[in-house]
């Protein structure tokens, strides 16, 4: 598919059709792209778990999910949550940080790659959710999420069921200045 078209065709999916499933080697492969975006220092530091057993959706929606999201998420294939190693990138090998963002060059990095993930799946035909808000404590419990990585959002992936009307953008003088 153009790059413009899968830009300007994706959206956040909140309908999923129960009855396709997804697989383990569609969610490679969107992981492979998000491994191509760039990253502070080619650090590397996202990580992804790959929830895809049908028991484990399950259990991850009505246990880690506020209703709402629980209820967006309803048939998708697959939740990945996304996280990032801390204190790598934006910090120097003495351990300091590089600038006063911290490691917020890590959530950086993340978005970065995770954009390219939501972006792999539409050209493949499959449809997204990012959900920020969830439980990170059930989260880290129940997928054993080590101590030394941030947990960020939970991405919903599956097959749409509804063709949302993109939410209305902001124009492009109201977000850029030329000088
Ligand atoms: C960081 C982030 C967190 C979000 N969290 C949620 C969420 O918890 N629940 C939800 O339904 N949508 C969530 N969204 C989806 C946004 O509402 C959506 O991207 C926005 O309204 C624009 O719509 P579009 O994605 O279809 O272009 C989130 C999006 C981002 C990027």
């Amino acid at each position: 598919m153009e790059f413009q078209k899968v830009v300007e065709s994706r959206r956040s999916i909140r309908k999923y059709d129960p009855n396709q499933k997804v697989t383990r080697a569609q969610v490679e492969e969107m992981i492979q792209a998000a491994m191509l975006a760039p990253t502070w220092k080619n650090s590397q530091t996202a990580r992804y778990y790959c929830v895809i057993s049908e028991e484990m959706i399950e259990k991850m929606r009505s246990e880690c999910l506020p209703s709402f999201n629980a209820k967006n998420s309803m048939g998708a294939g697959a939740l990945i949550v996304t996280a990032f190693v801390r204190d790598i990138s934006g910090y120097e090998r003495t351990g300091e940080p590089s600038n006063e963002l911290g490691n917020g060059w890590g959530i950086y990095d993340l978005g970065l790659a995770n954009e390219n993930l939501l972006l792999k799946a539409e050209e493949m035909g499959l449809g997204t959710l990012v959900m920020g808000i969830r439980d990170v404590k059930r989260l880290r419990e129940f997928l054993k999420i080590p101590k030394n990585e941030t947990l960020v959002s939970v991405i919903a992936v599956g097959h749409a069921a509804a063709a949302p009307k993109m939410p209305a953008r902001k124009t492009l003088e109201d977000v850029a200045v030329f000088l």
